[in-house]
């Protein structure tokens, strides 16, 4: 499947179905039980929160992937999943959704620019920044963060942000670092020229980062969730982890959200989506039990959805 038609597959879908029907007929619809199967197997896996309310999202998504495979019942699809342990990579690609673009909540972006990163780079011994874009999608926003820190800090850093996502498919596309005209048309001309290379691919006009930048962005297929999946020895400055939370149950936001603790140099800053926040974890919060969070370390609101993670006076990084 080509980046465009997955892509557009991936829009947001509502819960609720329209007054056409989904199912052209072919596919006999999931009952309750396989339905629930296939919820828990996200659940168990990307920490989700599907029920079966989302029964129009996932036969809308699911039914084009059986169609593919020439599958006409979920049973033989919930029997394929258990014998083909790969095929669960694909149903994760099926089932999140990817919306992204670049410089999404500029207002964010802004305030990294005047506000944060005179005092990240002030408090620097080394000219060397790295940077998390956790859930990034086809990689808009890893593009926007290398940048935002290209132009503010110059060609004497050493820039690195990573760019992980549980979406293999999405992260080709950001791997290939080639845009549509129309996924370019939010960047500002003077860097949608300098940062882009315009060419025609079948009949298409299309934007390739330039290499300079694309070796800014790693990616890496990571499921948030795992927390081992990342060298031990790796913090960052900065964690964008921006619209994700809204799909992730209370149990996975805990978990990640410590993750990402561990993650932050002390100081350190986390960006999520404008409508996302976190429940400030304490100690005495059973939830919470086996937090890093402590007193002398918490998560300190900065307004915009961005989060600082508190100087540990006791630990030197
Ligand atoms: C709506 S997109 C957000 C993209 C980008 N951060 C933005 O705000 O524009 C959410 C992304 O999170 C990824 N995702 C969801 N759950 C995940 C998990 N458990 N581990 C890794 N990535 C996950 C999805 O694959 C999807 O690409």
């Amino acid at each position: 499947m080509n980046q465009v038609n997955k892509t557009s597959q991936n829009r947001e879908i509502p819960d609720v179905p329209p007054d056409t029907h989904v199912n052209e007929g072919v596919i006999t619809p999931p009952t309750d039980r396989e339905l629930q199967q296939i919820c828990e197997i996200i659940n168990t896996n990307l920490g989700f929160n599907y029920n079966a309310q989302k029964r129009y999202l996932i036969e809308s998504r699911l039914n084009k992937r059986l169609t593919q495979l020439g599958i006409t019942n979920y049973g033989d699809y919930l029997s394929l999943l258990k014998e083909e342990p790969l095929e669960e990579r694909i149903l994760y690609e099926y089932l999140t959704t990817n919306v992204t673009s670049f410089f999404r909540e500029p207002a964010q972006f802004e305030y990294l620019t005047s506000t944060l990163l005179p005092k990240i780079t002030a408090a620097k011994k080394e000219k060397k920044i790295r940077c998390w874009s956790a859930g990034c999608s086809s990689g808009e926003e890893a593009y926007s963060l290398a940048i935002i820190l290209t132009e503010a800090l110059g060609a004497a850093w050493d820039i690195k942000v990573l760019a992980t996502d549980i979406n293999g498919e999405m992260l080709q596309v950001g791997m290939a670092g080639e845009y549509t005209e129309e996924a370019v048309s939010n960047i500002p001309l003077k860097w949608r020229d300098k940062y882009f290379i315009p060419q025609i691919v079948a009949e298409n006009k299309r934007y390739r980062v330039v290499p300079a930048l694309r070796q800014k962005v790693i990616f890496r297929l990571m499921n948030l969730l795992s927390t081992q999946d990342l060298p031990p020895h790796i913090r960052v400055d900065l964690i964008f982890c921006r619209n994700v939370f809204i799909y992730l149950n209370t149990e996975a936001r805990r978990k990640v959200l410590n993750h990402f603790h561990r993650r932050l140099r002390n100081g350190g800053y986390l960006f999520l989506g404008h409508s996302e926040t976190i429940n400030v974890p304490t100690k005495a919060d059973p939830v919470n039990v086996g937090a890093v969070v402590t007193d002398s370390n918490p998560w300190l609101y900065q307004g915009k959805s961005i989060y600082r993670k508190g100087i540990d006076e006791n630990k030197v990084e």
